[in-house]
């Protein structure tokens, strides 16, 4: 009886493949997606191992994610409730997917994850396992259980389950995309993260440093004039708008489950890469586009928060915005600075921007005499409107 059990190596999946063992009496295979999150892999192998896994596998999904999930992403401004870059909730799906591949090859009857069963990546699991494999069993110990942190560190001290101490103070999710800081004092939403809490950020730097950032259909495929693999180039904007302070959000967060919690992130790129893409959209997209596809971003970010992923909806979504993307094209320069971004400088071959329009100076070839009638007519309601209600008013 085999078990397929989504392995990160820490508190919680670590716990997970003793009670598999224990009290499910399953043989457990441990899967290790790598998204990006720069571990010591080879590691996370060997305490799989020592703590009763019969087999490992590590999938290196880096350029998959880049590809499927954090360009679409990218071209939707991905941004839940306006501020959380998503890198968790896109992972989830890539992750669910290699665990249920593995699953197939491997002719298990069960998959597993570490999951609590107050968040939204049980949601994003459960989701994308069963659209999959409806047939397999999902078992997650830490949700069925109903286990703190608290109860796991006790149960693996006892066990001899090798942790961190790292994960005795933060709950840390990380991927290519982002960083996601939980548990502990941040729990406090009136108490600031200490700077330790952070891993890109430099708090010292006070100078000014600038990006260029070169987009191709929504695509950012060059930086500071150097054509670079996506995942390459995001590692590069990370560290250098880190090293200015930037990248992070501290907000407070609607779960799917309705808890609120307060959610701390560093995501330097994703920032600065939404912000730039956003910012260039502006300049080539109309206003009629922008402002429809406003509600599209926002629509497609929840369904990718929700743990939806699967949903056609989100594939639909896809291919409008996929459409508003062709002419997404140009350079965008940001400049970074005590955790600020902002965008100083944008050029693009659809540029709608227009001087010789915009222009309060000579040469200009907008006709001002032709704005007098518009205005008549643009304001025609709202002026009548306030005589009838100066009347009403009196009466
Ligand atoms: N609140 C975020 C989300 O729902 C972050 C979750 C972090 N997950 C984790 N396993 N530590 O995506
Ligand atoms: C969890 O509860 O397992 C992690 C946090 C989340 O899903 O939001």
């Amino acid at each position: 009886n085999k078990v397929v059990l989504a392995y990160s190596g820490g508190l919680d999946t670590s716990v997970c493949i003793r009670y598999l063992q224990t009290l499910h009496k399953m043989d457990v295979i441990t899967v290790t997606v790598d998204c990006g999150q720069d571990d010591d892999f080879a590691g996370i192998e060997r305490r799989a191992k020592a703590i009763g896994a019969i087999k490992h596998v590590y999938v290196d999904a880096k350029d998959e994610f880049a590809k499927d999930y954090v360009i679409p992403s990218i071209k939707a401004n991905g941004l839940y409730q306006g501020k959380y870059p998503l890198a968790t909730a896109l992972a989830r799906p890539l992750i669910a997917a290699k665990t249920v591949e593995v699953a197939t090859k491997e002719n298990a009857v069960a998959i597993a994850h570490g999951c609590t069963g107050k968040g939204n990546d049980q949601i994003r699991f459960d989701v994308t396992m069963r659209a999959l494999r409806p047939d397999l069993k999902i078992i997650a110990p830490i949700r069925d259980m109903n286990l703190t942190r608290d109860v796991e560190i006790k149960y693996a001290k006892e066990q001899n389950i090798p942790i961190s101490t790292e994960a005795k103070k933060y709950s840390i999710d990380l991927n290519l995309w982002g960083r996601a800081v939980e548990g502990g004092s941040i729990e406090d939403a009136d108490f600031e993260p200490p700077e330790e809490a952070f891993q890109f950020i430099n708090f010292k730097n006070d100078k000014a440093g600038y990006i260029d950032l070169e987009f191709d259909q929504g695509v950012p495929v060059a930086a500071d004039g150097k054509r670079m693999s996506l995942t390459d180039l995001i590692q590069y904007v990370n560290d250098k708008a880190g090293a200015h302070g930037v990248g992070i959000v501290d907000h407070i967060e609607d779960r799917v489950v309705g808890i609120k919690s307060r959610e701390v992130y560093e995501a330097p790129a994703a920032l600065t890469i939404i912000e730039a893409h956003r910012d260039l959209e502006k300049m080539v997209l109309t206003k009629h586009e922008l402002a429809f596809k406003r509600t599209v971003d926002d629509q497609w970010s929840w369904l990718a928060y929700a743990g939806l992923w699967q949903d056609p909806l989100r594939a639909d979504l896809d291919r409008f915005i996929d459409a508003t993307q062709t002419r997404v094209s140009g350079k965008v320069r940001v400049k970074l600075q005590r955790g600020s971004i902002r965008v100083v400088g944008r050029q693009s071959r659809y540029s709608l921007y227009k001087n010789d329009l915009a222009t309060y100076a000579a040469g200009s070839t907008f006709d001002q005499s032709l704005a007098k009638g518009f205005v008549e007519l643009w304001g025609l309601q709202s002026i009548i409107a306030n005589s009838v209600a100066d009347t009403a008013g009196k009466k």
